[in-house]
């Protein structure tokens, strides 16, 4: 079988929000080194590249996604993790999972079972044991800047990826936002709110506080923008503007139209994204 081929694209993001000056560019550099990992996986397809990003972000300290995650009022790590792929509409996702060294991975091992979308607590780290996705300690996701800031968060980990063949992917991984009550989840791991991706008419992932992408199903929102034919880059500054105006919520979004147009906007002073495309 032949197929069309289409310019690749990864789309990758570390957070949007207000972090301090001092840890702007370090942020940037660990968005890039996320691109360069999806990038490399690029050619095994849109759903590796966006895992292999991903996976390089959940280690990088200076992000709120598994090692260096922010704290929730009882002073512990609770993750959220999923990802999506826009041919068949499958997703895996995972929340307030304590103890699973890669989010992402058991959001992976959530979809490739089929049974489930969506998985919590301490169900979805018994699944991770069965399976054999790598659980660990908890604190190998404490940070000293973590336990001396209490950081301020509601920023995400992300990617979107359109491969030569036009298909779309998503992955997303959080440790949520500053403070929140335990067992909360936000959407990073819910379909639609926090990310969404469908072959020929695009694919978008959310970062910033997650109940207002909740309440508006953003990311679906944007996918069905993109696919009705509104230019990427048009949808990604409306779809801050709606966050804003509607819900008064704050964040950004990246995104990849179906003809494979990169964007990302954010209503934040800061989002670290990267792209690559060709
Ligand atoms: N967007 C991350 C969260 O609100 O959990």
């Amino acid at each position: 079988m032949t197929y069309p081929f289409w310019m690749p694209c990864l789309v990758v993001h570390g957070g949007a929000g207000e972090p301090p000056m001092t840890e702007r560019a370090e942020r940037q550099a660990a968005v890039e080194r996320g691109l360069e990992c999806g990038w490399r996986a690029m050619e095994r397809g849109a759903m590796e590249a966006v895992l292999a990003a991903v996976r390089q972000l959940e280690d990088e300290p200076s992000l709120n996604a598994a090692v260096g995650a922010c704290l929730n009022r009882d002073g512990e790590i609770e993750l959220d993790a999923a990802l999506m792929e826009g041919g068949e509409l499958n997703v895996g996702a995972v929340g307030a999972v304590k103890d699973v060294r890669h989010p992402v991975d058991l959001a992976r091992a959530v979809m490739e079972d089929g049974s489930h979308v969506l998985l919590t607590g301490e169900g979805a780290s018994r699944f991770a044991r069965q399976r054999g996705v790598e659980t660990c300690d908890p604190e190998v996701f404490m940070t000293d800047r973590q336990l001396r800031n209490w950081w301020e968060a509601g920023d995400t980990v992300g990617a979107v990826a359109f491969d030569d063949r036009g298909r779309t992917a998503v992955a997303v991984s959080t440790g949520g936002t500053y403070r929140k009550w335990p067992g909360r989840l936000g959407d990073s791991p819910l379909a639609g709110a926090g990310f969404y991706a469908e072959d020929g008419m695009g694919v978008a992932c959310g970062t910033g506080v997650g109940e207002g992408f909740m309440r508006l199903c953003l990311c679906h929102l944007a996918v069905m923008e993109m696919g009705h034919g509104m230019p990427a880059p048009e949808v990604a500054s409306k779809a801050v503007d709606h966050l804003a105006r509607r819900v008064g919520g704050s964040g950004g979004v990246i995104l990849i139209d179906a003809k494979g147009v990169p964007a990302a906007a954010c209503n934040t002073s800061f989002m670290s994204w990267a792209k690559r495309v060709g």
